[in-house]
């Protein structure tokens, strides 16, 4: 199969593509950024770099033909161009919707009319995203029901695709890595996480699920942190691999 990844240089993405290169079931990927995407660090003996082609795209808001021309022909979209809670203080909240939903939306604007049928398109949100615009959050509302606004933009645009987009929603809780924080940023995090009730989930966990209802189907709609834990999990050890 043929598979997008959008926002290839990012922190998910990164090991979204790790994996998929060691997965025979995925025999091309396409690494849509706006800067080239390079392989990933430890992608391993089985890892077959040669399905990895970069795709630079300058212009979200108009796709060049050319790079129309590489999405052309994908069977899922795995998207993760997003600005999230940490990058929010350094632009404008219109600025970050730009660039949370309309990058979003425009983005299956232009791949649905050239892909593949079906069409899967994995979006990766948050747990406290909130699609209820009369439920909103108490931390960080705004950006929350933002982003509850895109999970909707994409089921709305995959109900009215006549079967063609098949959607999935995943909603992470804190994505944890090896490496990633050290002791005194984990215990940081753990009292800010329990505070506002944020699970975690591994990275590795996150990729794995997303590969595996992009090759596999999406089991439902809204995945939400123990399903990526339980899909993920399941998905790593049938493949011989516990993570990262
Ligand atoms: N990290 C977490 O703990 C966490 C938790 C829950 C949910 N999530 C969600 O998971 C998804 C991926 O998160 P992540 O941590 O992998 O994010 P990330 O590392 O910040 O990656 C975001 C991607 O979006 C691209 N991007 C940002 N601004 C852009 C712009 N103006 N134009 C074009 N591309 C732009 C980035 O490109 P550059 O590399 O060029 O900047 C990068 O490829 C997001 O939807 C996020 O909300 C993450």
């Amino acid at each position: 199969m043929k598979l997008i990844v959008a926002g290839s240089t990012g922190f998910v993405a990164t090991e979204v593509i790790r994996q998929a290169l060691s997965n025979p079931a995925i025999t091309s990927i396409k690494a849509l950024a706006r800067r080239p995407t390079d392989v990933p660090q430890n992608s391993g003996p089985g890892a077959d770099v040669s399905k990895l082609k970069s795709v630079v795209c300058d212009n979200f808001e108009e796709y060049p033909e050319s790079v129309k021309q590489e999405l052309a022909g994908a069977d899922a979209c795995i998207w993760l161009i997003a600005i999230t809670p940490s990058q929010i203080s350094k632009m404008t909240f219109l600025e970050a919707r730009k660039i949370c939903l309309d990058y979003t939306v425009k983005g299956l604007e232009t791949m649905t009319p050239v892909a593949s049928t079906p069409f899967r398109f994995l979006y990766t949100s948050g747990a406290n995203s909130e699609r209820d615009a009369t439920k909103k959050p108490w931390v960080l509302g705004d950006f929350c029901l933002m982003r509850g606004e895109c999970e909707t933009a994409v089921l709305d645009f995959a109900a009215k695709s006549q079967g063609k987009v098949q959607p999935c929603i995943a909603k992470p809780g804190l994505i944890d890595a090896p490496g990633k924080t050290g002791p005194l940023m984990s215990v940081v995090q753990m009292i800010g996480r329990s505070i506002i009730g944020l699970p975690k989930v591994q990275r590795s966990e996150v990729a794995a699920t997303l590969l595996h209802q992009a090759v596999n189907g999406i089991e439902k709609e809204t995945l939400f942190n123990e399903d990526l834990v339980r899909i993920g999990g399941t998905a790593l050890a049938g493949s011989g691999k516990t993570g990262e």
